[in-house]
């Protein structure tokens, strides 16, 4: 059985203040038979993890770079999010493949230096609106998780996550149907089945991303190959975000 996960990308919000206080509302409600694991921005994950410290919730950086350290003005090495505390790390989100040039390369020289590492890391793919109403969909799924983890070992495979994003439904309000997203999480791990074994896709936990609340976890965790969220917008705001870590537990 594969545990669920439910992670929040808090992205470009959340002052030092804020994010301790919503860490600790989280860390407080957070249930034992789910992972959680909090995406605060860099400048709060240092206070974040203090709050984070002895509870079981995992802390994650939003991005990082491949190498360990350099000169890379403005970057932020796997080295210093292990330092600061960080169990997990957030690769080729949308929003840095859309906005700031991240290539399926870099993904996945990151998802190498951050398994190096010891950093779980979170492999983001899916298809533009674009992509799917040209039906893509599938080609463009699969060739962003073939090269994310093209050269990695089974076991390697076996313990990441991969997130299943469609773009079209970040932050839009329109979530994927949980038939759509079964459809490709299904294909992914057919994917993974056939380039690293049964053993590894068997493992292997693939969330969804996309609008993700508290009213449509429930049909979407009830889908067979769905184990988990990735969720933006609701992460927030504790409220919200307990309600979907404590989604509804006859799916579970
Ligand atoms: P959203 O964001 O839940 O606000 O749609 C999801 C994400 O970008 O990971």
């Amino acid at each position: 059985m594969r545990r669920p996960v439910i992670a929040g990308n808090w992205k470009m919000f959340k002052t030092v203040a804020q994010a301790e206080a919503l860490a600790e509302a989280v860390c407080q409600g957070a249930s034992g038979d789910v992972d959680v694991v909090m995406a605060p921005p860099f400048t709060a994950l240092s206070a974040v993890a203090q709050v984070l410290k002895g509870s079981r919730v995992g802390l994650a950086g939003q991005n990082m770079h491949h190498e360990t350290e350099g000169a890379f003005t403005g970057e932020v090495s796997p080295a210093m999010l292990k330092d600061v505390g960080c169990s997990h790390v957030i690769l080729g989100h949308s929003e840095r493949r859309q906005l700031f040039g991240e290539t399926d390369e870099g993904v996945a020289r990151k998802t190498g230096a951050a398994l190096a590492h010891g950093l779980t890391p979170i492999v983001c793919v899916g298809e533009t609106l674009a992509e799917r109403e040209g039906a893509r969909t599938m080609e463009v799924v699969e060739r962003q998780v073939e090269r994310a983890l093209r050269g990695l070992s089974a076991d390697q495979v076996a313990a990441l996550l991969v997130a299943y994003e469609p773009v079209w439904a970040i932050g839009t309000g329109r979530t994927a149907t949980p038939d759509q997203a079964q459809e490709v999480h299904a294909f992914i791990r057919k994917h993974v089945s056939g380039s690293h074994g049964a053993p590894a896709a068997a493992a292997l936990r693939i969330l969804y991303g996309g609008s993700v609340k508290p009213d449509n976890i429930g049909a979407l965790m009830a889908q067979a190959d769905l184990d988990g969220a990735l969720v933006g917008g609701a992460s927030l705001e504790a409220f919200s975000f307990l309600k979907i870590v404590h989604y509804p537990p006859d799916v579970r």
